[in-house]
C-alpha cells in the first residue's frame, strides 16, 4: 500500500474516514490539526466531547455522518499533553492506533500536520500500522483489511521537503513490512536456500549485487560455525554477502545479521512450549536484507555491505554434538557447550568476514538471547560495543528512528566465563549476565580497533502479545529504520 498527498479540502475529500487530530483541553478536547472553518472545529470538537473523549495520547473516537463533511466517518485521533507535541514517537503511535481501528475501510485520508517531521511521522506510523500478514490464509476476512489507501490532505501543492518525507516513508515502511514477512513466514517455507533468494529478491532493480556461499564455498572459507550449527539439518546452511557502492560514497557500514530460520536448540534441544516462536530467529537476517533494500532505493551515499550467514538449528544423526570443537573463520577454536547458542557461532563467522574489509562500522543484530528478555523486556533492544562513540551513535539513531534501544555494558571479566579446558573458547559462559557474556564471545571476532556495535533484538523482533501502536502481532521489523538512519549519519558525513 502506497501513501499519498492531495490538496483536497477536508470539508469535500469523498472517504470513508477522515482522521482528525485533538489534544485534551481543560476537561474535554481541542481540535489540533489546522485546515477545518470554524464552524466545522466547533462541529468536531462538540461531537468528540459529547462521546466522551478525552484526548489523551493513543485514544481513538469515531463519528459517523456528521453533517458539513463528506467523509463517511470523523475520527479523532488523541495526541496528548499539547506540552508534548513534538514527540514524534507520540505522533506514529496514535497515528498506528487509528489505523488499526479502522480494519475494512477503503479509503482513509487524515488532515495531517504539514510540519515535514510531523508529517513523516503521521505517515510512518499509518503505514506502519496498515500491515497483515495473509500469505498462508485460504481465506481473508475483509472487515480486518488495512485500509487500501491512505491519503495525507494538505492545504497546498506539496513542497520537496513534504514529498521528500512521504516518499522516504513508503520506501522505510515496505522495508520493514518486507522483515515482518519474513519474520511470520513459516519455517518449512524459509529454509536457509529460501532466505537466500529472498535477500536476492529484495534488491532486484537496485544496484546492489548479491553473492551466496554454498557449503563448499563455506568450507573453502573455512566457516566452521555456519557449517556445524547448519550441519543437522537437511535444509543446507548459506552465507549470504549484499553489496551496495554508490559513487561518492566516504563511509563503509557493514551489517550482520543472524538468519537461524528455526532454532529448535539442536541437541541441547529447547522446551516445546512456544517453539514456533523460534522461527523468528533469523529476524537479524530480515533487517539486515531489509536496510540494504531500503538503503539502496533512497539511493544514501554510503557503502553498504549485509552479510546474512543463515542455518537452521536441528538434532539429528548429523547436527553437532556438545562437547564437539569447531574452528571459525578467523582461526579460534570453539568448543560447542550448548548447541542452543547457536547464534555466535554463525555470527564469528561473518562478524570475522565482515571485519576483514575494515569497514567504518560494523553493526550485528540478532534474536541472540533469552536474558535479553530478562533483563529489557519484550520491546526494548540491547546495545553492546566496543567503541562508545559508536555505542551512543547507534542509541540515537535508534532514537531518531522510533525504536527503543538501550545501551549495556561489554564487561571484560565475563571473558573467563567462556573459559574451555579444551578449545580457545567455549560458547556459553556461567549463566549470569548472559546477553552481556554473548556480546563478549562475539566480540573475539572483532579485531583491535574495528569499531563494532552489536544489537540484540531477542525480545522486539517479535511481538507475541496484542498489537500496539503501530506494531502487529508477530515480526515487528525491529532494527530496520535504525539502520536507516545509522546510514543518513554516515552518508551526510
Ligand atoms: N534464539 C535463541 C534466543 C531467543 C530466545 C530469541 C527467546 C528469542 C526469544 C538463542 O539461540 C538461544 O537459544 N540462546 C540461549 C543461549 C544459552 C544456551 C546460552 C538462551 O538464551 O537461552
Ligand atoms: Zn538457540
Ligand atoms: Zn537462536
Amino acid at each position: 500500500m502506497t501513501l499519498t498527498l492531495a490538496q483536497t479540502p477536508p470539508k469535500t475529500t469523498n472517504c470513508d474516514a477522515l482522521l482528525v487530530a485533538v489534544r485534551p483541553k481543560g476537561r474535554t478536547v481541542e481540535v489540533a490539526s489546522r485546515g477545518l472553518t470554524a464552524a466545522l472545529t466547533k462541529a468536531v470538537t462538540d461531537a468528540t466531547g459529547a462521546l466522551g473523549a478525552t484526548g489523551k495520547s493513543g485514544e481513538v473516537t469515531k463519528i459517523g455522518g456528521l453533517s458539513g463533511f463528506n467523509a463517511q466517518m470523523i475520527v479523532a485521533v488523541g495526541l496528548g499533553d499539547p506540552k508534548a507535541q513534538d514527540d514524534l514517537e507520540a505522533i506514529r503511535r496514535a497515528y498506528g492506533n487509528a489505523i488499526r481501528a479502522l480494519g475494512g475501510l477503503k479509503k482513509v485520508a487524515i488532515l495531517a500536520d504539514p510540519q515535514p517531521a510531523h508529517l513523516q511521522a503521521t505517515a510512518m506510523g499509518a503505514q506502519l500500522a496498515a500491515y497483515s500478514f495473509t500469505a498462508f490464509k485460504s481465506k481473508t476476512d475483509p472487515k480486518s483489511a488495512p485500509p487500501a489507501s491512505i491519503v495525507l490532505l494538505l492545504s497546498g501543492p506539496g513542497t520537496a521537503a513534504q514529498k521528500l518525507a512521504v516518499a522516504e516513508v513508503n520506501i522505510i515502511s515496505s522495508a520493514v513490512d518486507l522483515t515482518r514477512d519474513l519474520v511470520n513466514t513459516p519455517p518449512n517455507a524459509l529454509p536457509p536456500i529460501a532466505l537466500a533468494a529472498a535477500a536476492k529478491k529484495a534488491v532486484t532493480g537496485l544496484p546492489v549485487t548479491v553473492t551466496i556461499w554454498d557449503e563448499r564455498a563455506l568450507k573453502r572459507a573455512g566457516c566452521g560455525g555456519i557449517l556445524g550449527v547448519g550441519q543437522g539439518s537437511v535444509n543446507p546452511p548459506r552465507l549470504v554477502k549484499m553489496v551496495y557502492a554508490p559513487r561518492g560514497a566516504k563511509a563503509h557500514l557493514a551489517i550482520v545479521g543472524k538468519g537461524i530460520t528455526f532454532d529448535t536448540g539442536g541437541i541441547s534441544i529447547k522446551p516445546a512450549k512456544n517453539m514456533d516462536e523460534m522461527k523468528g530467529d533469523m529476524a537479524g537476517a530480515a533487517a539486515v536484507i531489509s536496510a540494504v533494500q531500503a538503503i539502496a532505493a533512497l539511493g544514501l551515499k554510503v557503502k553498504v555491505t549485509g552479510w546474512v550467514p543463515t542455518a537452521e538449528n536441528m538434532p539429528s544423526g548429523t547436527a553437532q554434538r556438545p562437547g564437539d570443537v569447531i574452528t571459525m573463520h578467523n582461526g579460534m577454536t570453539v568448543e560447542v557447550l550448548n548447541t542452543d547458542a547457536e547464534g555466535r557461532l554463525v555470527l564469528g563467522d561473518a562478524l570475522a568476514l565482515a571485519a576483514k574489509e575494515k569497514p567504518t562500522l560494523i553493526i550485528d543484530v540478532a534474536t541472540l538471547t533469552g536474558a535479553q528478555r530478562v533483563a529489557l523486556g519484550s520491546r526494548t533492544a540491547g546495545v553492546m560495543s566496543n567503541d562508545d562513540a559508536a555505542r551512543a551513535q547507534v542509541c540515537a539513531a535508534a532514537e531518531a528512528g522510533g525504536e527503543a534501544m538501550w545501551p549495556m555494558p561489554l564487561p571484560d571479566d565475563l571473558l573467563a566465563t567462556l573459559d574451555s579446558a579444551t578449545a580457545d573458547i567455549a560458547n556459553i559462559g556461567d549463566g549470569f549476565g548472559g546477553m552481556l557474556s554473548a556480546g563478549v564471545f562475539l566480540k573475539q571476532f572483532i579485531p583491535d580497533g574495528q569499531p563494532w556495535v552489536h544489537l540484540d533484538i531477542a525480545g522486539p523482533a517479535f511481538n507475541d502479545k496484542a498489537p500496539y501502536g503501530y506494531t502487529p502481532k508477530g515480526g515487528t521489523g525491529a532494527a530496520v529504520r535504525t539502520f536507516v538512519q545509522v546510514a543518513k549519519g554516515l552518508a551526510a558525513g
